[in-house]
């Protein structure tokens, strides 16, 4: 009865829904097992939609008590009922009302999809198609309604009622130890944004006043005795709203806004209107249980939420296929956010490791989709890399090609123009060719168009007639459904760099004043005049798309960049090249001449020598080396990962003896004075140092225990205790399982830390991890029922455990298996998303490949699979 995969969904399919709803009161009496939902719809035919239709209204798991029309109690033969659907078959021409009495079990909802109970807290999340798990409902995001709801609960049980907009009544029910709230939103919205929150919860907050002056009332709700953790969010928060008045003109619009932390969710947070549902994990910190890298995410997630107020909110979208619309521009929205309140430079490159480390990744798969689908058979799996991460890309392209004045015209535009409606990504784009006059149904191919284009420069220089040129050819490689592919819109950001550091005044005709090149045919070549000597290119710059590259550039070219580049993100990446160039061969087996390792390492040392101490938190990226999975992408085919492995250990070695001097003497001078502080500055000389004992580990086991030891023990944060547990992880012995036990020990009670030590301990590259993890399973504090704890043991495992999970004899392949199983009974969405770690598999040598196919085929063949689970199995398998 789970399984009906056949059914695809097609973006051509779609059509305006038959009738509408105006108007939705919700009566929701909360009981743990028998929650009983009354909803009255007032709805009326679609002008828009075929007469003579019968409405079909969604449902998943609900049970029907009664449904009337217009007041009256249908009879049975008036309407057909089943827990997926209700029907009725011959509804008014004209606009009625529909009232739908239902029962639903809350505390038996372990899909954490419509509403469930997280520490015996109520709460809700609909997004994509959970709303239909509350009440039968028009559950598609075209379908835009005012909300009122009543939610009435045990007082005891949950003395805090949270709804959607504002708080318009409540009160008590006399004699029963129940009471109420009546929440009203006037903002018309898709199902998906509706939610409720009924608990025992701890509460901050604080007043904003809005740039037009309006008062609202901030507040982060969290499980009692944690408020001071909820702090920093809040202050993000503001931070946030501040800064989308700012950058964006965007203006919040209700009396309140409400932010809710529960334990148990299946992704990192969700926008619905005025009352934002988090994973704790995005909300809760302190210095004693956060990293500096959670504070990051914390002020990210929090950004995110509340830009899809406008972005999400107030233009949503037409139906699940423009989902980039709201996710790809709310994520340009909030790495622009923590690039202002951060360092543009460096979070620029955390956000291209995370675009290559994932997107490329899925691009590369058998996953691989357009940032638009045009079809698919469960939603749920299209909230990816792709659609969040490369549908930034596009609009950080678009900016960078009409430049950041015709950007934000075009921005006002679509807020304006779209406001209040459900759109599609035509609509997006054609704000922009409005204010531009520009045609981008070019550009538009980036939506439609799968896989990640490979560009190939090589560069000419003339020194009789100072010319320089550059010749550029691009293609893109066949990804599932898309055999043949077209020339797409490149933005290619560049400069000409001198060896001896000077910047080259070189004319082009055909590079923008910003100093960019748009590559729109599959060949094109670029002529530089007046080059007065022979010049580095520097290409790409701030990664101005996504795409990959080869340049004829030799190692010492690229390290010239790294000295002399303007761009810092280049520099970055110069070093990643060689860096990249250097770990292949030897993973291949290819010879690798000493001479290269060493000129490598030395430039390092110099570099950090002179540059380190100005921005620690670039010189900590620049040392670190590509991950195994990024170096198993590049090769592409083949793979063997234990080779991998072994070469980047080795040349980790090499750059920890080489610079040994001046990582000592960061290690001292980076060492923390004063309280801890989450900002970006004190979190870069964290990183900085934390890197140095790395690598001084790296080149001497005994010293690194050492000095790991004593920082786990005596570490004033989370962030410096962590970095030394995790040096740890990577030297084996006594002292290592010393330090677990004492970590354990005083965290037992945080879920959240335990969470990092589950993560480092399944990443362990020895043999004996996969036992390791199975006991975890077994730890008191793990819960095969919650998203955070088992992505943070099994998850990890798979994902950043390349050695184990991709042992040879493939047993990490079938413990993962098992896992999605036995995750698919309880989570769906979370057994899929366990199961997209298979997406590689066909790049791995032979004997892992029959492995992971078996794996693949079992869980394929399994029975009574869920939609979700048989989708990723399906497609993997293709
Ligand atoms: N819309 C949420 C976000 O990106 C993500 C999400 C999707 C959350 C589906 C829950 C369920 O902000
Ligand atoms: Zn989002």
């Amino acid at each position: 009865m789970r399984t009906d995969i056949a059914q695809i969904v097609r973006l051509e399919d779609y059509r305006p829904s038959d009738f509408l709803i105006d108007r939705v009161e919700l009566d929701v009496r909360l009981h743990p097992t028998a929650t009983r939902v009354t909803a009255t719809l007032s709805l009326r035919p679609n002008p828009k939609g075929r007469a003579d239709a019968p409405l079909v209204l969604d449902g998943d798991e609900v049970s029907l008590t009664s449904v009337a029309l217009d007041g009256r109690p249908l009879p049975d033969s008036e309407f057909e009922a089943s827990p997926q659907s209700l029907t009725i078959t011959q509804p008014p021409r004209g606009p009625f009302t529909l009232t739908i009495e239902t029962e639903i079990d809350p505390t038996s909802n372990t899909k954490l999809m419509g509403l469930y109970r997280s520490s015996g807290n109520y709460c809700t999340q609909c997004e994509a198609e959970g709303f239909r798990r509350i009440t039968y409902f028009l559950d598609r995001p075209d379908v835009m309604a005012v909300y009122t709801t009543r939610i009435e609960a045990d007082k005891d049980e949950a003395p805090v009622l949270l709804g959607n907009g504002n708080r318009i009544e409540a009160g008590e029910i006399a004699g029963t130890g129940r009471h109420y709230a009546v929440w009203h939103d006037p903002h018309p919205k898709p199902s998906y944004l509706f939610a409720l929150v009924g608990g025992r919860l701890g509460r901050v907050g604080k007043t904003f006043r809005t740039m037009g002056g309006r008062e609202v009332e901030l507040a982060i709700y969290v499980e009692a005795g944690k408020e001071s953790r909820a702090d920093y969010a809040l202050d993000a928060l503001e931070r946030s709203m501040r800064w989308d008045e700012r950058v964006f003109g965007r203006e919040y619009d209700l009396d309140v806004f409400n932010i809710v932390a529960v334990s148990d969710f299946n992704m990192g947070a969700m926008e619905n209107k005025g009352l934002n549902i988090f994973n704790d994990k995005y909300v809760l910190a302190s210095p004693e249980t956060a990293t500096d890298v959670d504070y990051a995410n914390i002020e990210a997630i929090i950004a995110h939420e509340y830009f899809h107020n406008w972005s999400g909110n107030r233009v949503t979208c037409r139906d699940w296929f423009q989902l980039c619309l709201k996710e790809g521009l709310t994520v340009f929205r909030d790495q622009e956010f923590s690039s202002d309140e951060r360092s543009r430079p460096v979070h620029r490159i955390a956000e291209v490791k995370t675009l290559r480390a994932r997107q490329f990744l899925e691009d590369a798969s058998p996953l691989s989709h357009p940032v638009r689908p045009t079809q698919y058979r469960e939603i749920n799996n299209f909230y990816t890399a792709t659609v969040y991460e490369k549908g930034a890309e596009i609009v950080r392209m678009l900016k960078t090609i009409i430049g950041p004045e015709d950007f934000r015209r075009g921005m006002d535009l679509y807020f304006e123009r779209c406001d209040g409606t459900a759109a599609t990504v035509e609509d997006f784009l054609a704000a922009f060719a409005e204010v531009t006059g520009h045609d981008l149904s070019h550009f538009a191919r980036w939506y439609a168009q799968a896989g990640t284009p490979r560009v190939t420069v090589t560069g000419t220089y003339d020194p009789a007639a100072k010319t320089y040129r550059l010749d550029f050819t691009q293609a893109t490689p066949p990804t599932p459904g898309q055999p043949d592919k077209e020339p797409m819109a490149i933005p290619v950001a560049l400069g000409l760099v001198s060896r001896d550091g000077e910047p080259l005044q070189a004319a082009s005709d055909r590079v923008s004043p910003q100093g960019v090149f748009l590559l729109d045919k599959a060949a094109d070549s670029l002529a530089f005049t007046g080059v007065t000597s022979q010049p580095v290119p520097s290409l790409f710059r701030e990664f101005s798309a996504p795409v990959r590259t080869s340049l004829d550039l030799s190692n010492e070219e690229l390290l010239v960049l790294l000295r002399h580049d303007s761009d810092a993100f280049n520099r970055w990446q110069a070093t990643q090249t060689v860096a990249m160039r250097l770990l292949v061969a030897q993973a291949k087996g290819d010879a690798v001449a000493d001479s290269d390792l060493a000129d490598l390492a030395s430039a390092l040392c110099a570099f950090m020598e002179a540059d380190a101490l100005d921005d620690p938190a670039f010189a900590a990226l620049v040392l670190a080396l590509p991950s195994e999975a990024d170096i198993a992408q590049e090769i592409g085919r083949d793979i063997d990962p234990d080779a991998i492995h072994h070469a980047r250990k080795a040349m980790r070695r090499r750059i920890g003896q080489a610079c040994r001097e001046t990582l000592h003497r960061f290690r001292d001078s980076l060492a923390e004075r004063g309280p801890y502080s989450p900002d970006a500055a004190s979190a870069g000389r964290r990183a900085l140092r934390n890197a140095s004992l790395d690598l001084l580990a790296a080149a001497d086991a005994a010293l690194g225990e050492q000095l790991a030891v004593e920082q786990v023990d005596d570490a004033g944060n989370m962030t410096d205790r962590l970095a030394a547990l995790g040096v740890l992880m990577t030297l084996p012995g006594d002292a290592r399982e010393a330090a677990l036990a004492r970590f354990e020990e005083r965290y037992r009670d945080e879920p959240l830390v335990l969470d990092k030590w589950f993560t480092l301990q399944a990443a362990i590259p020895e043999d004996g991890t996969l036992e390791r993890v199975r006991r975890l399973m077994e730890h008191q504090a793990f819960a095969i029922g919650n998203p955070n704890r088992v992505r943070a043991l099994v998850g990890s495992f798979a994902m950043l455990n390349q050695v184990r999970f991709n042992a040879k004899d493939g047993s990490g392949y079938d413990f993962l298996a098992d896992i999605v199983l036995q995750v698919d009974e309880l989570n769906p969405q979370l057994a899929a998303r366990l199961l997209t770690s298979f997406s590689s598999w066909r790049m791995m040598e032979k004997t892992r490949q029959t492995h992971a196919k078996n794996a693949l085929q079992r869980i394929a063949g399994k029975p009574n699979l869920s939609r979700d689970v048989g989708d990723i199995a399906a497609r993997s398998l293709e």
